[in-house]
């Protein structure tokens, strides 16, 4: 065989190499069983043999997890060297002539064959893993004949099953105490849940606790993907069997994008297994995407379109087509009588890029407004105004893998655990590598002090509310001690904004120290907190809703991006400024134009050119008028001049501010047609249902909150019959304009076309490159990990003034208290898909945090009912007692619609794009035994929505 070299090597997704690849400049050769090879010093031998295409037998090791060398089953021979050293553990050296199978070799493997065997249950073909059993394997590999000690000696085949988890099972019986498990708790997933107890023949795996739920374990699999035996297994598998072919596709939850195999039995998911190639994941996964897919075949699932006349009738099954020609007759007929704006459209950060875009086309093309606005409205619209404004680009300027160069890492307003674990795990790998770390949040979040050897450097707790006066306080201490980093600022900003911006935070007025009331954060934290971050070395923001939704969301997400670009913290890996997405397509969604005022790609539409571009594209007149937002809508529902709405993969009845205002906005309007999998809690005021896809049966494109755009695979046939896009072009067909895809693929190569960010990506780049990171054009062809490298998208960076001005959502003697709400890791956004999985396992129900001294003050314990009243409304929940929160402070989730989160919080919201102020609140809570009159109005009114839906199912079945 010829010399191979590192360079040329292709490496492969589904194999596995032992211990993990290497990166270094010096090259190191050696001979592997007569082949030379040539790979990076630090190389394993068994890395380096795998790559030559010999195979060493292996038990403790794999390539995700460094190597432990406990099973020596690896062991080989090196010419000049004494003994039978571990393959996994042993670096190559140059010049090394390494020999894997010699006679000697193969006697020592069967030995260790033999002891592991004699203590493992010989039930191979009634296993579960049968087939996918790296023990039954290396027992074949190792040509095991016999096991000369027998079976009768002391054994653990007794040792009791733990079926505690609701998606794996742990079977001590077959473990074979390689530690894997262990190994990856800690060093993929960071939680260290697991630990190797007792010695020797005692030694066994122990979740601490009793049993796995008991334990701190966070169920993201990573344990049950290393695991090589039967011990931990998913029980889907052992309910159904090996799966038999697997597609990759992109997990629907949250804005990290994982990349997975669904793996399958004809048309039945069987496991989810989280791709190694995945750029965003590499091979990890959270308990959602891993485990919570069986949403997707829920009984809830409703797949027969449905009309009616009132939303207090019946819902009528009905054909594809009556539904469409109904819903089509009462968009015109509505615009006939009231005008072309009193229709309008909303998408979602849940649906693929390519929905997003037709319905956008939607709304523009044949509806003749821009009436089309997203949830991102609720969540991230201040990041795409706020970084447009100053660095010319409406997204994250890194990729993930960035946070592994950093030094300092600054998370404001995000609570990566919960909402983006797969990239927490990795930035709490970074940590652990001695990265220091900054959070200023009103909360104790996990990392503050909650996550095993990590603990941050500085928690700066402010009250809510106040995240631009802790901006403007960290910018007065860079400035004015001198720590600004000016030749950066020279070369790549705006100077005179710079000046401007600069004699601003000098003022007096934004010192930690005048700005100690609103913050409630001693000076000295803050101050310490600042020069860390300006002289940390390679400092990154990373920030969520936390800083969005605020009156003065886009303020300060001015001010994260003056303060990266005063320390020359952009252009490079390591550094950056870095929205945290909820969803999974919110960055998507407003790429592909799904704001009122914005085509795809950000471009307004006042703009003539880019009007005539999408004119001439899709051959209609369109509009230079920017449409209505959400709020606008519903304010204009209730006043009586906004009467239809097509509603697509969103919930504003539950995600929205002020339910009660929403609801009645709903109930004003003549015609709310809805696209979802389930009768959600907008569809309780609807009159057209369209059942939607599942995110497993339909082709597209998601874009995480690295602009990671990832293929979505449809891989089993959509059970209401048709994908999303479909729907919405049959809809469009309905009223008059034919849409002519034939494929997902097809709207893609339109958006390319149309789009200069988007200009060279299609469905076959995606399959040859797995994702890619726009902008991706002809300068970037395989993408863009790391933005403004040499210059910012809008040429110079501009620094902008923000002035902290303080919400008028203020406490007083009536509301003495600030809500604050957040979710939480095993629930997602409104919960339609989490709520119909075992996750609610983990989180029943939304709970009020409270402090001990507030719980006190109102004789309040753990467990009460406690009744929480705003301006906007009143809710009931159960209370927990905790410190996580501060004196003054309660917080929430908002994952059950019964909990009516959002019936208390109001509808201020950020200056200059009306996201909502979800984050503050001023309220009371107080002791109470009964449910708050909404929640009674609610359980009585979605009991009639229920039951008018199950007569009509009941009624169809009949037929
Ligand atoms: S449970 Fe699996 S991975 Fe963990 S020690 Fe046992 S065999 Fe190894
Ligand atoms: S599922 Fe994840 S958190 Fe739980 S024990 Fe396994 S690796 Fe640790
Ligand atoms: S929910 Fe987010 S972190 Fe979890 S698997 Fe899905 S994309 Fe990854
Ligand atoms: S694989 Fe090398 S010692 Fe186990």
């Amino acid at each position: 065989m010829d010399d191979i070299k590192y360079d040329t090597v292709k490496y492969n997704a589904s194999k596995d190499y032992g211990t993990p690849k290497k990166f270094s400049e010096k090259q190191v050769s050696l001979n592997i069983d007569g082949v030379d090879i040539t790979v990076p010093e630090g190389t394993s031998i068994m890395h380096a043999a795998q790559l030559t295409g010999v195979t060493v037998p292996k038990l403790c090791a794999t390539d995700s997890l460094e190597p432990f060398g406990s099973c020596r089953l690896c062991l080989v021979e090196i010419e000049g060297r004494r003994g039978y050293p571990a393959s996994c553990t042993t670096p190559v050296a140059e010049g090394i002539t390494v020999k894997t199978q010699t006679n000697k070799l193969a006697d020592v493997r069967r030995g260790v064959m033999e002891l592991y065997i004699s203590d493992h249950p010989l039930d191979c073909l009634t296993c579960a893993a049968n087939g996918d059993c790296e023990l039954q394997d290396m027992a074949g590999a190792v040509g095991l004949r016999e096991v000369r000690y027998g079976y009768e000696g002391e054994n653990h085949l007794q040792a009791e099953k733990d079926e505690s988890n609701p998606y794996f099972t742990f079977d001590p019986s077959k473990c074979i105490v390689c530690s894997r498990c262990v190994r990856a708790c800690e060093e993929t997933q960071g939680t260290y849940a697991l630990t190797i107890e007792g010695r020797s023949f005692d030694s066994k795996v122990s979740a601490g606790n009793e049993d796995f739920m008991d334990s701190e374990c966070v169920s993201c699999g990573a344990c049950v993907q290393a695991c090589p035996t039967a011990t931990l297994m998913e029980k889907t598998v052992i309910d159904a069997g090996i799966p038999e072919h697997s597609v990759t596709t992109t997990c629907a939850y949250c804005g990290v994008g994982c990349s997975f195999d669904a793996e399958m039995k004809g048309d039945e998911v069987i496991r989810m297994t989280p791709n190694k190639d995945g750029g965003a994941n590499h091979g990890h996964s959270c308990v959602k995407g891993r485990f919570a897919w069986g949403y997707a075949t829920h009984q809830d699932r409703i797949t027969t379109p449905m009309i009616r006349k009132s939303i207090h009738d019946e819902w009528q099954k009905v054909s594809w087509d009556e539904a469409i020609d109904y819903a089509a007759s009462e968009i015109k007929r509505i615009q006939a009588e009231y005008g072309k704006d009193a229709v309008g459209g909303i998408t979602s950060s849940r649906c693929t890029n390519e929905e997003v875009y037709v319905t956008q086309k939607l709304v523009r093309a044949v509806f003749g407004s821009n009436n089309v606005d997203t949830c991102a409205r609720v969540c991230h619209s201040p990041t795409g105004y706020g970084l447009k404004q100053t660095l010319g680009e409406s997204a994250g300027t890194q990729d993930f893998d960035s946070v592994m160069q950093s030094d300092v890492i600054f998370i404001i307003g995000a609570n990566p655990t919960d909402g983006h674990p797969v990239f927490a795990s990795m930035m709490k790998r970074r940590l652990r590598e001695g990265a220091k770390l900054i959070i200023a949040d009103p909360r104790a979040i996990d990392l503050v002090e909650n996550s095993p050897h990590v603990r941050a450097d500085h928690h700066l707790n402010l009250r809510p509310g106040t995240n631009v006066a802790l901006l403007s306080a960290m910018s007065h201490v860079i400035v004015t001690e001198g720590l600004v980093k000016e030749d950066y600022v020279k070369a790549r900003c705006e100077w005179d904004s710079y000046e401007t911006w600069r004699d601003f935070v000098a003022l007096p007025e934004n010192s930690p120290e005048s700005l100690v009331e609103d913050l409630g954060v001693e000076p000295e934290k803050v101050r310490e907190a600042a020069r860390l971050f300006a002289t940390g070395g390679n400092a990154a923001i990373y920030y969520g809703l936390g800083v969005t939704e605020h009156s003065q969301g886009s303020t300060a997400v001015m001010g994260i991006a003056n303060l990266a670009m005063a320390t020359g913290n952009l252009g490079r890996e390591g550094v950056g400024v870095n929205p945290l997405r909820g969803q999974n397509n919110v960055q998507g969604s407003c790429d592909m134009g799904s704001m009122p005022h914005e085509f795809p790609g950000y471009r307004h539409v006042a703009d003539d050119e880019t009007r005539d571009l999408f004119e001439k594209a899709w051959g209609r007149p369109l509009s230079s008028d920017p449409g209505l937002r959400i709020p606008n809508m519903l304010d204009l529902a209730v006043e009586g001049s906004f009467k239809a709405v097509y509603c697509v993969g969103e919930d504003i009845a539950q995600s929205d501010p002020d339910t009660q205002h929403v609801t009645h906005a709903l109930e004003s309007m003549e015609c709310v047609i809805v696209q979802d999998l389930f009768l959600n809690e907008t569809a309780m005021y609807a009159h057209v249902f369209l059942p939607g896809a599942s995110f497993l049966e339909k082709n597209g494109t998601f874009t995480n909150a690295e602009r990671r755009i990832s293929p979505v695979r449809r891989v089993m046939s959509p059970k209401n019959g048709y994908e999303d896009w479909e729907i919405t072009a049959k809809l469009s067909k309905a009223l008059g304009y034919e849409m002519n895809y034939q494929h997902a693929s097809d709207i893609m190569d339109e958006i390319a076309v149309l789009t200069p960010t988007f200009k060279g990506v299609s469905f076959k780049k995606l399959d040859e490159l797995g994702s890619i990171q726009w902008p991706c054009n002809d300068e970037a062809p395989e993408g863009t990990p790391t933005m403004h490298i040499d210059e910012f998208v809008r040429g110079k960076g501009k620094f902008f003034i923000t002035k902290y001005v303080s919400t008028t959502e203020k406490v007083n003697n009536k509301y003495p208290l600030i809500l604050t709400t957040g979710r939480i890791l095993s629930q997602y956004n409104v919960g339609a898909q989490t709520r119909r999985t075992a996750n609610t396992e983990w989180h029943k129900e939304d709970l009020i945090e409270i402090h001990p001294h507030d719980a006190e003050e109102r004789a309040i314990q753990e467990g009460d009912w406690v009744g929480i009243s705003s301006r906007a409304g009143e809710t009931v929940l159960r209370a927990i007692i905790t410190e996580r929160v501060q004196p003054g402070v309660v917080y929430t989730t908002f994952h059950h619609p019964e909990s009516g989160a959002n019936v208390i919080t109001t509808d201020n919201s950020d200056w200059a794009t009306n996201c909502p102020e979800y984050k503050v609140t001023a309220v009371q809570v107080s002791r109470v035994t009964q449910l708050s009159d909404w929640q009674k109005k609610y359980q009585t009114f979605s009991k009639e929505q229920v039951e008018l839906t199950e007569n009509a199912i009941t009624k169809a079945v009949v037929e």
